[in-house]
């Protein structure tokens, strides 16, 4: 029997507003971020025959934030192919998004493109190859979700441009090591543009279907072949969570990526797609609801990847 999505998304929502998630805060590092209404709470399962299951604020749009990293990977493989596993590793970090250490000490070699050092030598790549490197991401996210309205909120541009001391400062250690094509300012703007992008969730989970669908979007178009659909499931599985991806993959145990906008989006290949959005984030920077609403979901279905 197929699960009904529909009341355990309803479920999922009851129950998660009766928790107490009050030790979990907005972003605030950039500013834009900590000003969004902290108890906002979506979910949205989009599965592979084309039905969508929705709830709470699954059209209000979210600064997609990290989530933009895995569809910026996407569209730099679709034009580099293997030469991108040249620039950037595939080993989880298990150290904060945003850490200079290991940077310093693999001589500028990022270790995943989920950390901010591999997303900003992917935006590297995307400067590199597409005419108008500001708007790519933004771009290929309105054909994945079709909505071609998608881009970036400028406010929290503007906000995380003032606030990026930390970003520029990874980005200046690879160009040190020579390990970045453009210059460091092109790279980073491009890099906060893609973070900056606003999406709602349901926009997201259309836009993540094609993870879950060997390759195939929304439209029936494929996006990536699935070999290389599988690789980045993969990577979502091991780099997706940060230094939570441990945790993350024994409670929940889906591929996934988090946003410190709130958004986590994840798969169960063959399956679904899905969406969860609430601002207020645990001490490594995911969805503090987001990751409860995923773990009710799996406890719901009796089913991970595993
Ligand atoms: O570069 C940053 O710090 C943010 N634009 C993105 C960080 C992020 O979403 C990490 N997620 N957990």
């Amino acid at each position: 029997m197929p699960a009904d999505y529909a009341s355990i998304l309803a479920d999922i929502a009851e129950r998660v507003k009766q928790r107490d998630f009050q030790t979990a805060r907005n972003a605030d590092y950039i500013p834009a971020l900590a000003a969004v209404p902290g108890d906002r709470f979506a979910m949205v399962i989009r599965d592979v025959n084309g039905a969508e299951y929705s709830t709470g604020d699954a059209d209000i749009p979210f600064s997609i934030q990290s989530v933009s990293k895995v569809f910026a990977l996407v569209l730099a493989l679709r034009s580099c192919g293997e030469e991108l596993w040249q620039a950037v590793r595939r080993e989880p970090s298990g150290s904060a998004f945003n850490s200079l250490i290991l940077l310093e000490q693999e001589e500028g070699i990022p270790r995943n493109p989920f950390i901010n050092a591999g997303a900003i030598r992917v935006c590297d790549m995307i400067s590199s190859r597409f005419a108008n490197p500001d708007r790519s991401v933004a771009e290929f996210l309105g054909r994945l979700s079709s909505n071609p309205d998608i881009r970036a909120d400028n406010d929290v541009y503007l906000s995380e441009d003032q606030h990026g001391n930390r970003n520029r400062a990874i980005a200046y250690l690879m160009k040190s090591f020579e390990k970045l094509d453009n210059p460091v300012e092109a790279v980073v703007r491009t890099y906060f543009k893609q973070c900056a992008i606003a999406m709602s969730a349901r926009e997201m989970a259309r836009a993540t279907l094609f993870l879950a669908n060997q390759g195939i979007g929304i439209d029936g178009n494929m996006v990536l072949s699935p070999a290389e659909t599988r690789r980045i499931n993969a990577l979502m599985l091991t780099c997706g969570m940060y230094d939570g991806v441990g945790d993350f993959a024994f409670s929940v145990g889906i591929p996934a990526k988090s946003g410190v906008g709130g958004a986590i989006i994840g798969v169960i290949p063959g399956e679904f797609s899905v969406c969860v959005w609430s601002p207020r984030l645990d001490a490594r920077g995911n969805s503090a609801a987001g990751i409860a609403a995923l773990e009710m979901l799996i406890e719901a279905i009796g089913r991970s990847v595993f």
